[in-house]
């Protein structure tokens, strides 16, 4: 690496996503290679077999890094090589077929000009991992914000995606919201966004068994909720106690460590705040604090703010080298789009607690969500389970469409 591009590559790292720019970056070639057809047709078949081809070996290479991971040595596979900060892969991905079933529907191998991009392989990522997971999936987690409702708006009544995460229940998948929104115990408010969908509830008639399959999980790991069908056939949210469940060795903070930690980030938050001449609101919640603007916000500006927090915490807890989940009070410091919030634990330590609670292994949950760069809040989850990376409520809807032929 030149020292130029080193630079750059750091200052870009929270803004790419490594395999898929791995993935981008093999298709580009036969895409610059063959770009001038002669007979359209011709064309169209041809890149489809080259893509296709390229997916496939992928898709071995997957393979051979589940079996390193396996034998306990991931790093000795060649796709650690060539994407050294690769994570680890629940479940195979069937990348060509997946190909072939975005291509039939998007005809990425009919563009002349436009190669493959960085949504088209998030898309096939998704459609590779809806297919490996559905034949035992146990628990499906969503994140709340742009993946079932539009930044800060509820879950609209009569919304497609009721139908859908119904379904779910009725086959007797567990599903969960897993959220960064953090209202304590105060089920109402919980209740209040997510009233379409518990009026849907209410519609389908479900059975007490299937909405029992549902929980909220509020302030990304704190707050647990479970559905209880109320008088008048009213679907409502129950506050489950830390007494009633375990989440023994996953959340061990306490009250003093948990402020002293917040102050930190208050601080450095405020410290964004005067050195950008930002006009906002910091609120301080009893396990989050929160940069909260009074007019838009640019994505640098709040993606300054979450790497300023993070770092800031990072060096607070004497480990400057390791992540947000590994040092001894898990937090998460997140760029929400239109706000940046620094909170207690993190979606990593929520989808744990229900999956021990529901007994789901990692090959057996997908957590849904649209935060999965380094500034993001859906990132945590990639440690312990398989995910869906979507952009907004229609992409949700349309994968848990794609789910719902492969069951
Ligand atoms: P998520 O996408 O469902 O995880 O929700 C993230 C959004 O929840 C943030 O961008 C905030 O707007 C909102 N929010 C409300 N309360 C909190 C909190 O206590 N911590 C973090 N985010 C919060
Ligand atoms: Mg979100």
């Amino acid at each position: 690496m030149t020292s130029q591009y080193r630079v750059n590559y750091h200052l870009r790292a929270h803004k790419r996503d490594s395999l898929i720019e791995f993935i981008k970056g093999m298709l580009l070639t036969p895409f610059v290679l063959h770009s001038q057809p002669t007979n359209a047709q011709t064309h169209v078949t041809e890149n489809a077999q080259r893509f296709s081809e390229i997916f496939s070996s992928i898709e071995h290479l997957i393979q051979e890094h589940r079996s390193f991971t396996r034998q306990g040595i991931p790093t000795y596979s060649r796709l650690a090589k060539l994407v050294p900060s690769i994570g680890t892969f629940f479940t195979p991905l069937p990348l060509q077929q997946a190909f072939e079933r975005v291509n039939a529907q998007d005809k990425i191998s009919a563009r002349k000009h436009v190669p493959p991009s960085f949504n088209d392989v998030r898309r096939i990522l998704n459609m590779a991992q809806a297919m490996a997971i559905a034949p035992q999936l146990k628990l499906v987690t969503f994140d709340g914000d742009m993946t079932l409702y539009a930044d800060g708006q509820n879950f609209e009544e009569d919304h497609g995606l009721t139908a859908l995460l119904i379904s779910l229940l009725r086959r007797g998948i567990n599903v969960a919201i897993v959220t960064a929104a953090g209202y304590g115990d105060d089920a109402k408010r919980y209740e209040h966004r997510l009233s379409g969908l518990l009026a849907g509830f209410g519609k389908a008639r479900l059975e007490a068994e299937e909405a029992a399959r549902f929980f909220v999980l509020g302030g990304e790991c704190n707050f647990l909720f479970r559905t209880v069908i109320q008088q008048g056939n009213r679907y409502g949210l129950e506050y489950v106690s830390d007494a009633e469940y375990s989440a023994s060795g996953l959340r061990s903070w306490t009250d003093s460590q948990v402020q002293q930690l917040l102050d930190v980030a208050e601080t450095e938050l405020r410290d964004c705040v005067e050195r950008m001449a930002i006009s906002a609101e910091i609120l301080r919640k009893p396990r989050a604090v929160g940069l909260v603007p009074q007019a838009q916000l640019t994505r640098e500006q709040l993606d300054e703010c979450a790497l300023s927090s993070q770092l800031a915490l990072l060096k607070y807890q004497g480990s400057p080298k390791s992540q947000p989940c590994d040092v001894p009070i898990p937090f998460c410091a997140f760029n929400g789009g239109n706000d940046c919030w620094v909170d207690i634990g993190n979606k990593l330590i929520g989808v744990r607690i229900l999956q021990d609670m529901l007994d789901s292994p990692p090959e057996a949950t997908l957590h849904v969500g649209d935060q999965f760069l380094s500034t993001g809040n859906d990132l945590s989850t990639r440690t312990a389970c398989c995910t869906c990376w979507i952009i907004n409520p229609e992409e949700t809807e349309r994968i848990l469409t794609e789910l719902e032929k492969m069951f």
